[in-house]
């Protein structure tokens, strides 16, 4: 596979088809996500779960993020690396940048952070400066204290038009892609017509022009609760590599999520 770039990724939507992103967070795995064709690999903070058995993504710090940003980058075969800035090192425009800077030294291509209208200018001054943004809205675990739980977002008239306005609003300052975890799929499919930049699901309905996952639900070896928006790709597959075949498959052909996986 050639190198993705933020230019496949935009040109995809334009031509009204869908692309995959997984996330992982060593080089053996990256190697497997990227050469079975998923466009973008996601150092997530969810590595804060699934690797390091914390019940929240809050305890992960930077450093746990450049080690795993830079082992994914060597395991990587052309996928786009998107590295999530993690709870508190981007609560100010300057920590935003350093933070940010350091993943991206890292091997990140681009970096993901969590909030709304507030981000509104770390982003246009990370995007000034040569580094992508993709916006995380909706569920944003971080918050999960505030929030009160996983629950899903935008769910009222009020938060959903807020949502519609953050959207357009993140897309002015700059960010080059959107990601919505947990939002009603009527409300996701509004803000990826709304919006020219990308937009990655999570729990958001099939009509976003991406889906995401995390590799440990989609291989069915995460321990506890099962999130509804999963499926369990290992099902009926003998190696991990056709799984990983098979979601990008589904999330292209439309097939995935469904509406039971979906709000
Ligand atoms: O950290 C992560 O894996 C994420 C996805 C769930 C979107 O942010
Ligand atoms: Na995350």
């Amino acid at each position: 596979m050639s190198n993705i770039t933020l230019h496949t990724l935009t040109s995809l939507k334009q031509k009204g088809r869908k692309f995959s992103v997984l996330t992982a967070y060593d080089a053996t795995f990256a190697h497997l996500v990227s050469s079975a064709g998923i466009e973008m690999i996601l150092v997530g903070d969810s590595l804060g779960m699934v690797l390091q058995g914390h019940d929240s993504t809050l305890p992960v710090t930077l450093e746990d993020m450049i080690y795993h940003t830079a082992a994914v980058a060597r395991g990587n075969q052309g996928s786009m690396i998107m590295a999530d800035l993690p709870f508190m090192s981007y609560a100010t425009v300057e920590q935003c940048m350093q933070s940010a800077g350091k993943l991206m030294q890292s091997g990140a291509h681009l970096v993901k952070l969590e909030g709304s209208a507030w981000l509104a200018e770390s982003i246009s001054l990370l995007s000034e400066r040569g580094i992508p943004v993709c916006a995380h809205l909706g569920l944003t675990p971080q918050a999960v204290n505030r929030l009160g739980g996983y629950r899903v977002q935008g769910k009222d008239h009020a938060a959903a038009q807020q949502m519609i306005e953050d959207a357009r609003l993140l897309e002015e300052a700059g960010a080059s892609l959107l990601l919505l975890e947990c939002v009603p799929t009527l409300l996701a499919e509004e803000i990826t017509r709304n919006v020219d930049i990308p937009v990655i699901g999570i729990g958001a309905g099939p009509h976003t022009d991406a889906q995401v996952l995390v590799l440990h639900d989609m291989l069915n070896i995460t321990t506890g609760r099962k999130p509804r928006f999963t499926r369990n790709f290992m099902a009926n597959a003998d190696s991990i590599e056709t799984a990983i075949r098979r979601y990008d498959e589904a999330v292209k052909d439309g097939s995935f999520p469904n509406q039971d996986e979906s709000f």
